[in-house]
């Protein structure tokens, strides 16, 4: 899966429920050398005080985690002049202010932050690669996390807008980067617990409705394991051929057109409601 021995930076480490948590602990269970980036001093902070009770104090004491706000050029750049030699990269970075470009109505005057979260959650890949290329001298993996560019989910609107433009963007990577042997990719999860998640308005309901369309049981916390299996295997010599592919874990919903059937369904152990408009969990509608 992936190369023993070689460095991984996996860039978007808030706190243990993040994807990217998952996704180091992968890559370091296979043998890879995890360089972790979180945005700033503050963020570090945060992570080893929320961390506390849930990690060893051991493994908190040897994790290699640096700064990376990645709208600012001179750190990505200062992050990866720091680094030798880099196998892959992994970008789980993603921010949209839930105010104004999540929410209930689409439509935002709220230009500056549709901006703001574009450069963050997609333009910042392009920088990325282009500074972690000088050290992938023999080549590399970059990966990317995206969430279903298909459909049109409530509540997601910009923020799924600037996926679409991220898978757009890992394509024309591929393309721009392949003669350099870099390989770039993005998965494309089904709804997991984390803190970005939590800022979906209606994050609740999307856990509903995929238990209706997922084929295969989804578990929102444990699934993370397995987003990061998909991911370690891209960054990996057995996907050397693979590049500017979005390969969907999802637990099958994504194929699947309405929702399943009941007698389809997997039995969850504790029932949600039938009902994928149901207001439960969701803010009121705004009265006309
Ligand atoms: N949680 C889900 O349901 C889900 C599903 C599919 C895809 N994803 C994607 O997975 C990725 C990781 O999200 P997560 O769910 O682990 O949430 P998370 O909140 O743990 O991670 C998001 C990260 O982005 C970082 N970030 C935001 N602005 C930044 C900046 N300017 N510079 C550097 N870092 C910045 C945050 O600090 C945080 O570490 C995101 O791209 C997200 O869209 C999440």
């Amino acid at each position: 899966m992936i190369q023993s021995g070689a460095t991984y930076v996996v860039m978007g480490l808030l706190d243990s429920d993040s994807i990217a948590w998952a996704i180091g602990q992968t890559i370091e269970r296979w043998g890879g050398r995890v360089v972790y980036t979180v945005q700033n001093e503050r963020m570090r902070n945060i992570f080893l005080e929320k961390s506390d009770r849930r990690v060893p104090r051991e493994v908190l004491d040897r994790l290699d985690i640096r700064y990376c706000d990645v709208t600012d050029d001179v750190q990505i750049e200062k992050l990866f002049s720091g680094l030798d030699e880099v196998a892959g990269v992994v970008h789980s970075i993603a921010f949209a202010n839930p105010r104004t470009c999540l929410g209930e109505e689409f439509h935002t005057p709220a230009v500056d932050d549709i901006l703001k979260s574009y450069h963050v959650s997609c333009v910042s890949l392009a920088r990325v690669v282009w500074h972690a290329r000088r050290a992938m001298r023999e080549g590399g993996s970059v990966v990317a996390l995206t969430f279903d560019t298909s459909r049109v989910y409530p509540y997601y609107n910009w923020m799924g807008v600037h996926k679409a433009a991220l898978e757009a963007l890992v394509r024309a990577l591929a393309r721009r980067h392949g003669r350099e042997k870099i390989r770039v990719n993005a998965v494309s999860a089904g709804p997991l617990h984390s803190r970005a998640a939590s800022k979906i308005p209606g994050f609740n309901q999307l856990h509903r409705i995929w238990r209706m369309m997922s084929p295969l049981p989804w578990d929102i916390e444990a699934d993370k394991a397995q987003v990061a299996n998909m991911v370690a295997f891209l960054l990996g010599p057995y996907a050397e051929k693979v590049t500017g592919q979005v390969v969907v874990v999802d637990g099958g919903a994504s194929v699947v057109a309405g929702f399943l059937l009941p007698h389809e369904r997997w039995e969850y152990p504790t029932a949600l409601s039938d009902d994928p408009h149901e207001e439960h969990d969701l803010p009121r509608p705004r009265s006309v």
